[in-house]
């Protein structure tokens, strides 16, 4: 039974993210980019666990609670509720949402550290140097630019007693362990750039902080707080049920089958993730996709420029499907991307409105006009009617594939290939000039593109979910036959279609 269960099973995480940042698109895009592969493994069957969540200590947080006069767990109990509240305005679906000052997760982070303490990995020395609370990271001297930290943030000195991690002796077993698994980064060139960085030559890593109150102890110390990456990155397994290891829960969910993050925070989550969960004997997750980052209108996005794009604004100019689709599609999954208001328009105007909306439109109200919705029994297929069924069938071979791969966009064209290839039959079949002259083979015709039409709606749930219920509504689909192994079903003949309605509309063409 657990082996089954393991089989099929299929763990995704977003990063925690930082409470005391407002929601932006770079955090809508990680979450919705998650939240399309989590649905779609869903739909095709797998048991899937998608964990999304807040990362709230650190030095970061405590002085803005310190500031704000409240006591820091109030204070990130109402900022966590902002990316929640993000997450359900985007309509992800995710099954855990992991909160780094929760019981569990202190449980979780405590049981690594004594782990790695029980392997002989953790010793006591002191600690010297650089470090930026709102990167919350250590720097040496050379990264510093103008006395800054290489993204800008200004550093401190400190000077403190401090444990640290033998992550020196994981060099060789991480570049092993690299090389034996060369999908394990994604995209290549990331692969490529975290090899280069483990070759560089990798120090000891401090991995608690006396300065710091608002975190979580180090076990049987408490003048030491665990630094919060470490702290931070334990909540993958907190969330997959450590430090339980005989639990279903870790047995189906560990190790995860996909940490989705920005390129920026690669290097924790490819180098000293892995080398901690090496170096406590537990397995290391099975692949790491760092994605691009997006500018807006070609500019970095930073609050003193005013330029930041909130998830709430896109859904309310746009819509919550419209702006899903629009982050997905607008940059290939990996690169870097930028967004513009144009650019967003005119996709949602032709991608959206046009090829998808009208293709529904046109057939659905046609039947509705011709048959009064009723779905009647096809005649002999020709060979374009053949075509067309075999091609909407077997989108899904290829989506799978590309989705493997998380390559989003292509699992996306796949759709699209077909919903043009099913204007174009619209086109090239005329049923309206068929309805004088040849009523029988009009039926069949509008039968190949109702069934078509369903297998569009359903391939689309996990990119737009709230969209292609409508439709899948709209194409007489059971709620009970939606997910992905009904796509070589047919349409019920004798169903009555309820009366279609608009689903996408057009973006005013900017003044
Ligand atoms: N708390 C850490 C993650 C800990 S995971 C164990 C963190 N949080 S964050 O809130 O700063 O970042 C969350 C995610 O947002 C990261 O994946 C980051 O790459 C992403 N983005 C932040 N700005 C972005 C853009 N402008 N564009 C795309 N994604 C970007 O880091």
């Amino acid at each position: 039974m657990g082996r089954t269960v393991q089989a099929s099973s299929f763990y995704i995480t977003t990063p925690i993210y930082y409470v005391n940042d407002a929601p932006h698109i770079g955090h809508a895009y990680t979450s919705v980019v998650s939240d399309v592969i989590a649905r779609f493994y869903r739909l095709d069957g797998r048991n899937v666990r998608f964990l999304s969540g807040t990362d709230e200590h650190g030095q970061k947080n405590e002085r803005a609670a310190q500031k704000a006069g409240v006591d820091p767990q109030d204070y990130v109990d109402q900022y966590s509720q902002n990316f929640r509240t993000m997450l359900d305005q985007l309509n992800c679906a995710y099954d855990v949402y992991g909160r780094t000052s929760s019981h569990e997760h202190k449980k979780a982070a405590q049981a690594l550290w004594s782990r790695l303490s029980d392997a002989g990995q953790i010793y006591l020395g002191s600690y010297a140097g650089w470090y930026s609370v709102r990167d919350e990271a250590f720097y040496d001297e050379g990264e510093l630019i103008d006395g800054k930290a290489p993204t800008g943030a200004p550093v401190e000195w400190v000077e403190e007693p401090s444990y640290f991690f033998k992550l020196s002796e994981w060099q060789e077993p991480l570049l092993k362990y690299f090389r034996q698994n060369p999908n394990f980064v994604a995209p290549q060139s990331r692969y490529n750039e975290v090899i280069r960085f483990v070759e560089s030559g990798l120090h000891d890593l401090s991995i608690s902080r006396t300065a710091l109150s608002w975190g979580i102890k180090v076990p049987n110390d408490p003048v030491h707080t665990l630094y919060v990456w470490l702290d931070a990155l334990t909540i993958y397994l907190t969330g997959a049920g450590f430090p339980d290891v005989t639990s279903e829960s870790y047995q189906a969910y560990w190790p995860a089958s996909l940490h989705v993050m920005g390129k920026d925070i690669l290097r924790f989550h490819a180098v000293y993730w892995p080398a901690f969960l090496l170096a406590a004997n537990l397995p290391v997750p099975k692949r790491i996709f760092a994605h691009g980052w997006w500018t807006n209108e070609g500019q970095k996005m930073s609050k003193s420029l005013g330029n930041v794009i909130t998830p709430a604004a896109l859904i309310d100019h746009y819509g919550v499907d419209q702006t899903r689709y629009c982050l997905v599609r607008e940059i290939q999954f990996g690169q870097d991307g930028n967004f513009s208001d144009q650019s967003v328009r005119q996709r949602i105007n032709s991608d959206l409105a046009n090829d998808l909306g009208n293709l529904f439109q046109r057939v659905l109200r046609f039947i509705n006009k011709t048959t009064g919705g009723e779905v009647i029994a096809p005649g002999i297929y020709s060979k374009d009617d053949e075509t067309l069924l075999q091609n909407s069938r077997a989108m899904i071979i290829e989506m799978r594939a590309t989705m493997n791969e998380q390559a989003l966009n292509k699992t996306f064209d796949c759709v699209w290939n077909v919903i043009g290839e099913a204007n174009r039959y619209v086109d090239s079949q005329k049923p309206w000039a068929l309805a004088k002259d040849d009523p029988t083979r009009m039926m069949t015709v509008l039968y190949v593109l109702l069934a078509t039409l369903q297998r569009i709606a359903i391939v689309l749930q996990p990119l737009m979910p709230e969209s292609a219920e409508k439709m899948l509504d709209m194409v007489g689909v059971d709620r009970a036959c939606r997910s992905f192994d009904n796509l070589g079903q047919m349409p019920t003949i004798g169903l009555t279609l309820p009366e279609p309605t608009a689903l996408f509309l057009r973006c005013e063409v900017e003044r």
